[in-house]
């Protein structure tokens, strides 16, 4: 643990951190908020080995700040927060750190589904996209639980983004569109398929449009992640911070550049730029 940390520990300093966090919050709140926020969760391998942590511990604490991120937009009335928990590729990885993370996410699924947790105090519905069907029987059963235990929930959206890949999401909605097609005698008419034919096949079908994607860790690359979704409109932000260092201080100037952005501030001098 660092100083800094054990610091603030505290408890005099933990209630002023929480009262300006709040605070900040609710300033944020005055303004526009996006409605669909993603995240790509990078940089836990190298955040654990810069300090002297197992792997699985970078994956642990990666979860943690998930979990305090996703309050975060929970407090500030974000409809759909989408994660890239674990991409189709990360199956390439070294069996014992795809063991780990599988051990990880169905711990982590167990306690957001639990009663008074996350997905519980906000009306989460927690869902899970990709193909699931690479994932462990055990991790799928924790995986049918969640999706279970907060169907219900209204207010907002988790989407767990695992396993995914775009490009296997885009295969899975084209297959959908063209099995939609009556019979094979009536072959589906190339000429009905629009974009938002193939919108309504993805796994996001009933979530609004990407607002603000955000990646941590300093890598400028999308990863198969969103691709569809990520229109003229999403603001993409890469962030030079490992993912368990993200948090509500780190996404402030992206919210705050999000807002400014929404609101046309400084449009007029980049048009006089032109
Ligand atoms: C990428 O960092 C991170 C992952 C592959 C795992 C992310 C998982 C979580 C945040 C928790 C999962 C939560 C749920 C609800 C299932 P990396 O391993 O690529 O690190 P590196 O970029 O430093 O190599
Ligand atoms: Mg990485």
């Amino acid at each position: 643990m660092s100083i800094i940390s054990w610091v603030l520990r505290f408890p005099p300093l933990q209630w002023a951190t929480s009262t300006l966090n709040d605070a900040l919050i609710t300033a944020l709140r005055q303004g526009p908020i996006p409605t669909h926020v993603a995240f790509v969760c990078d940089g836990n391998r190298r955040y654990a080995k810069t300090h002297g942590m197992e792997t699985s511990e970078g994956h642990s604490q990666g979860f943690e700040s998930l979990k305090k991120i996703l309050e975060v937009c929970l407090q500030l009335n974000v409809k759909v927060v989408t994660v890239y928990a674990f991409s189709i590729e990360n199956f390439k990885r070294p069996k014992w750190e795809v063991d780990a993370l599988m051990d990880i996410a169905k711990s982590a699924l167990a306690q957001l589904g639990a009663h008074g947790d996350l997905a519980d105090r906000y009306g989460v519905s927690v869902r899970i996209l990709g193909e699931t069907s690479l994932v462990p029987p055990d991790v799928l059963l924790a995986i049918e639980k969640v999706t279970e235990q907060t169907k219900h929930n209204k207010k907002a959206i988790l989407n767990v983004c695992f396993p995914y890949t775009s490009q296997s999401e885009i295969t899975h909605a084209v297959r959908s569109i063209v099995s939609a097609s009556t019979s094979p005698s009536t072959p589906i008419d190339p000429e009905s398929i629009t974009e938002s034919t193939i919108s309504s096949h993805l796994f996001t079908s009933d979530c609004p449009p990407l607002d603000l994607l955000v990646r941590t860790s300093g890598v400028t690359r999308m990863s198969d992640f969103m691709l569809w979704q990520t229109g003229a409109e999403t603001m993409v932000k890469f962030i030079d911070c490992f993912w368990p260092e993200f948090d509500l201080w780190r996404f402030l100037p992206v919210l705050v550049e999000w807002q400014m952005r929404v609101k046309g501030v400084g449009s007029g001098m980049r048009k006089k730029q032109a």
